[in-house]
């Protein structure tokens, strides 16, 4: 097959040429005799007309959209007052002689032009993706996530990285996100696990003296789906060796001020902002903060430790803390609205969702009656409140009050963008890092320690010696990069000597001994021969791409994705399979309880 030109390419210059071009039919008008054909291929769209003598004319009024056919003919101008301004080929059309059908296409489940579209239920389009994806605009999204990648390639590769395959049938070791079991054959009863990332292998690659090693690599986690998860994404892996967390902050804002130059065309500053995790939590009650608005919280501990109003009192005493948030403009939100944010506070553990409201001179509040004229005047000062404002608290636990106003600051945030009081514009980039996390964190239900990240990671050097007496005093050598309220990446300076990390594992992960060798223990054995000092990152790109794309779901820019309950639904994953599978697989399914 021949195309002379693609349908994105013939203009006023090739007037009077023979072409040949192929696509899809996007529209067939009829005027009055005439029939105008818009054929589109990945690149755009020509023009094709049928006069009522060309041989082929009777074969075009049968032509469906989207069916695929080549056209050859020769190009002419436009008459004047037909030319199309907005199209490349705007200024000419192909005049048709012949044409051959490649494919007729039968009546599609929806429309694809992108107003209707849209409006199409999500299952009905990823059960047809393929059609989905052939809208021009959802092609250019992996056009652009193409480009994204090419510009990380690029960059890493001229920085002497090099790129390895890390094996994706690895090992389970439960630390981490649930995993995909795979039985094996050839092993009765053992099961490989998919790889929630290559850590593990890229750290022994570091061992290995690859010193710069990166791999855009697939990982798989069984974890609940949302808008920012898939069950398997792709991740920009990056591990060195001889580094600090300086040269990864300049390593990754290179990166990724490359990226934006290369596919928006958009200088972004770096270096980037850097917040302490507290500071992240205290400000904006979250370790991922959206930099993009206001809203901060106000710690009013202080102010309510001896109050009358004993529910805040009382909070105080027991150790937690009494924070609030001024939702600027918002004393106009709904009964419905004001009730889903009490759910969404009572999800997070909250018992209630106080709040007062600025109006026409007066406060309305459910707990103004339990407020001295001190504390109002106080509450007044610290939140600024004035006439149309909402204020809301959380008397919590530290960590709790922070999550349950950093989701009421987020849900603000968008009832106000919604009434247009709050302005984002979408090439608005903020990027941060969040440094100085704690290595630890205590697990209330396991009663023990457990990794802030994951077990590798390596301590603050001068907080090593708090690792017995006090564990989360121990800061942690993490970094996360955040954008516009989204965890980018995460990484960390790494572990290398074998006695420090046995130590994490045995002494303060308290993992016993023999569970630490099976599942560790070629890594703690590896480190014995000469392992550098490194560490790295991991990026998800799929979460980069549609921030890049301003996509509000990972699904928009993933060819294939899954839907939030991890189905395929276009060649319907996952299914039962035979007999004869499982038991070449030694599995027997469970009767139905
Ligand atoms: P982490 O678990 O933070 O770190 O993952 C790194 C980044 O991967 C992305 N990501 C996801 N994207 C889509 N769907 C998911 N289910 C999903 N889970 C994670 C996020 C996240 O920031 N090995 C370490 C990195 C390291 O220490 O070098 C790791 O995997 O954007
Ligand atoms: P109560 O006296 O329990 O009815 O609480 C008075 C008001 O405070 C109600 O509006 C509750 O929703 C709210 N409230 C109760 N506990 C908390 C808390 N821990 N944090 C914030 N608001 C709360």
């Amino acid at each position: 097959m021949k195309r002379t030109h693609t349908c994105n390419q013939l203009t006023s210059e090739d007037a009077g040429k023979e072409a040949t071009l192929i696509g899809w039919v996007q529209s067939v008008r009829d005027h009055g005799g005439v029939l105008f054909v818009d054929l589109r291929d990945r690149e755009g769209v020509t023009q094709v007309v049928f006069h009522p003598d060309c041989p082929v004319y009777e074969k075009a009024q049968k032509l469906r959209d989207e069916s695929v056919v080549e056209v050859s003919g020769k190009i002419v101008l436009r008459e004047s007052g037909t030319v199309n301004p907005n199209l490349k080929t705007g200024e000419i059309e192909l005049e048709c002689s012949d044409m051959t059908v490649h494919n007729m296409c039968e009546v599609l489940p929806f429309p694809l032009d992108d107003d209707r579209a849209d409006k199409v239920n999500e299952d009905l389009r990823l059960q047809y993706r393929y059609l989905d994806l052939r809208r021009p605009r959802n092609l250019n999204l992996l056009r652009l996530r193409h480009k994204a990648a090419q510009a990380i390639r690029d960059h890493l590769n001229s920085e002497g990285f090099i790129e390895v395959e890390t094996p994706v049938l690895f090992k389970s070791t439960p630390e981490g996100a649930r995993e995909f079991l795979v039985p094996s054959r050839i092993n009765p009863g053992c099961f490989y696990a998919l790889n929630q990332s290559p850590q593990q292998y890229k750290q022994m690659l570091m061992v290995s003296g690859i010193e710069r090693y990166y791999q855009m690599a697939k990982c798989f986690r069984d974890e609940d789906l949302r808008a920012d998860r898939q069950p398997e994404f792709t991740q920009v892996d990056i591990e060195l060796s001889f580094v600090e967390r300086e040269d990864m902050y300049a390593l990754v804002e290179n990166m990724l001020k490359k990226v934006w130059k290369e596919v928006l065309g958009m200088e972004i500053k770096t270096p980037f902002l850097r917040m302490h995790y507290e500071e992240a939590m205290n400000r904006f009650g979250v370790d991922k903060p959206d930099m993009r608005f206001g809203i901060e919280l106000t710690d009013l501990t202080e102010t309510f430790k001896d109050s009358q109003f004993k529910v805040f009192a009382n909070v105080a005493k027991e150790g937690g803390v009494i924070k609030a948030i001024n939702a600027k403009g918002l004393s106009d939100i709904t009964q419905g609205e004001l009730k889903s944010l009490e759910d969404v506070a009572k999800t997070l553990g909250a018992k209630g969702l106080a709040f007062i409201k600025a109006e026409n001179g007066t406060w309305k509040s459910p707990i103004l009656k339990f407020l001295s004229e001190a504390e109002q005047q106080a509450l007044k000062e610290k939140l600024n409140i004035e006439d149309g404002d909402i204020v809301f608290f959380a008397a919590s636990k530290w960590e709790q009050a922070c999550a349950i106003l950093g989701r009421i600051r987020l849900e603000c945030g968008r009832l106000l963008q919604a009434r247009g009081k709050i302005k984002i514009s979408p090439d608005d980039f903020k990027f941060l890092w969040v440094i100085e996390f704690p290595l630890m964190l205590y697990d209330e239900e396991q009663g023990r320690y457990v990794s802030a990240h994951h077990p590798f990671t390596s301590p603050v050097p001068e907080d090593v010696k708090y690792l017995d007496s006090d564990p989360l005093r121990v800061r942690g050598q993490h970094y996360d990069i955040v954008l516009n309220g989204t965890e980018l990446g995460g990484g960390s300076i790494r572990i290398h000597q074998p006695e420090l990390q046995e130590k994490v594992f045995k002494d303060v992960l308290k993992i016993p001994a023999d569970v630490v060798e099976s599942r560790f223990g070629y890594m703690l054995k590896a480190f014995k021969y000469g392992a550098p000092p490194h560490g790295g990152i991991a990026l998800g790109f799929d979460r980069l791409v549609s921030i890049l794309t301003n996509r509000q779901s990972i699904r928009d820019i993933i060819a294939f994705p899954k839907t939030q309950k991890g189905q395929d639904l276009m060649a319907q994953s996952p299914s039962p399979v035979t007999e004869k599978q499982l038991k070449d697989l030694h599995i027997r399914l469970a009767e139905d309880e």
